[in-house]
């Protein structure tokens, strides 16, 4: 398994492109199951985690074709059964629970494991499902689902942690082929929701009102190809907004959606950085002695919980007294011993760190576990004295394009050790 090496002290200078979104990526493609037509989907980042996708999308009997980040997919005739030994490796392989429910009104996945970042049930997603007139069984680790038609229905998908973001395009996607009208109350908002909807009404579907909390969706009979531009990764945007700020000396984010990382920027103006934004880039320079920050992750438009990690990263070097709280995963917070490790001072009280900053990181070696924490890890290695070697790296590779490389390009001592 590759390490990534960090030599850190480095001031960060220049600028990086932003890749296409991830979690735009994953519902899309996936929803390419709707249609026996044709789609092209350009500025698909190139990760394990979107590589995961399209292996299931060709289980299930689609053809795929990718060249660099454009690929072609046409699922002309499709099986409804996810292969367990794919879907097992991630999470969002849930996600194609929708198209297939109303491409083939039934769909068999595997149960999605929990990860390191807390459990992750589906109750919402399944919910959602037989209120649109689904029966939902599981069976041996999967999960089963049928309808003999699928009823436009009235659906609220808020759970004791706010809305759902897997949920909502899961019930959008099934709706889009509904008999009837569907409503989704307390839809998420998330800048992929909209991202995915716009797609979706390419393909003919009538969906109106995403982006808020309240999603209505017109079923149509059958929807047909198109060709759609992902959108920019605001988490990977915001990741190297913070490498920015933890020990930049004037980093620009290029290809970025500005409009879609407000409580990113927020957070660091804040803390006292200097934010320039302009259409599609955003740039952030140290102006003073940074300042600590007392933050709270939500739902968007909220400060994002894929953000949580990394900011821990930076305020654990800002002096003072700071704190995170993790609303969303209360538990995730996998980093905050390996970042203890480097002699960063924090504690946890619940869902909340508290964390005292301290003058200089120490460099370690330290275990990645899930996606965020190990990009915040890295982060943390940037910052501290000597060396960090961040084990696990394929946790990075799941969502970050060629994260070390761009590092490096802004300046980075940081090379991939193969392991
Ligand atoms: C999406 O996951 C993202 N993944 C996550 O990013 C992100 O952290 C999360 O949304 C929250 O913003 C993708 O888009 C592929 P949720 P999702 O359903 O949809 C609870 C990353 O690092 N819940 O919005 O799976 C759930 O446990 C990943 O890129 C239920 O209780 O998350 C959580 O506490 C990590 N029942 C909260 O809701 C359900 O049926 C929000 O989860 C579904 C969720």
């Amino acid at each position: 398994m590759d390490k990534i090496r960090i030599h850190g002290g480095r001031a960060l200078s220049g600028s990086i492109k932003v890749s296409g979104s991830k979690n735009s990526a994953l519902p899309i493609l996936a929803a390419t199951l709707l249609t026996k037509d044709p789609c092209t989907i350009r500025r698909v980042p190139d990760l394990s985690d979107t590589n995961y996708m399209l292996q299931i999308l060709k289980h299930l009997g689609a053809e795929v074709e990718r060249a660099s980040g454009t690929v072609t997919i046409a699922a002309a005739k499709i099986d409804s059964i996810a292969p367990y030994d794919v879907v097992r490796r991630m999470r969002a392989s849930v996600c194609v629970l929708g198209p297939l429910l109303g491409r083939c009104k039934e769909a068999t996945v595997s149960m999605p494991g929990g990860c390191v970042i807390g459990d992750r049930p589906i109750d919402l997603h399944l919910k959602g499902f037989e209120a649109l007139g689904a029966a939902v069984r599981v069976e041996g680790g999967n999960i089963k689902i049928f309808a003999p038609k699928l009823k436009g229905a009235v659906i609220d998908l808020k759970g004791k942690f706010g809305p759902t973001v897997l949920g909502t395009d899961n019930v959008i996607m099934a709706a889009a082929l509904a008999d009837g009208t569907t409503v989704i109350d307390d839809a998420a908002q998330e800048p992929e929701v909209v991202d995915l909807a716009n797609f979706l009404n390419k393909m003919g579907a009538k969906i109106e009102g995403a982006g808020t909390r309240r999603i209505i969706i017109e079923g149509v009979k059958e929807l047909h190809g198109t060709e759609h531009d992902i959108i920019p990764d605001r988490i990977e945007a915001g990741t190297f907004l913070v490498a920015g700020a933890i020990c930049g000396k004037g980093v620009t984010i290029k290809r970025a959606e500005p409009s879609h990382l407000t409580a990113v920027i927020d957070a660091l103006q804040n803390c006292g950085y200097r934010i320039a934004v302009e259409d599609k880039s955003v740039s952030v320079s140290p102006n003073g002695a940074a300042k600590p920050l007392n933050i709270a992750t939500e739902c968007y438009p909220g400060f994002p919980t894929d953000m949580q990690a990394q900011m821990c990263a930076l305020l654990s070097t800002t002096r003072g007294s700071s704190s995170i709280t993790e609303n969303i995963f209360p538990q995730r917070y996998m980093h905050v011993a390996e970042m203890k490790r480097m002699g960063a001072h924090m504690e946890l009280e619940g869902a909340t760190a508290r964390i005292e900053g301290v003058d200089q990181l120490l460099g370690a070696p330290v275990m990645a576990s899930d996606l965020r924490a190990s990009a915040a890890l890295v982060l943390a290695g940037l910052k501290a004295e000597g060396i960090t070697e961040v084990s696990r790296v394929y946790h990075i590779d799941r969502g970050y394009e060629h994260l070390d490389e761009k590092l490096s390009e802004l300046g980075a001592e940081i090379e991939r050790v193969k392991a």
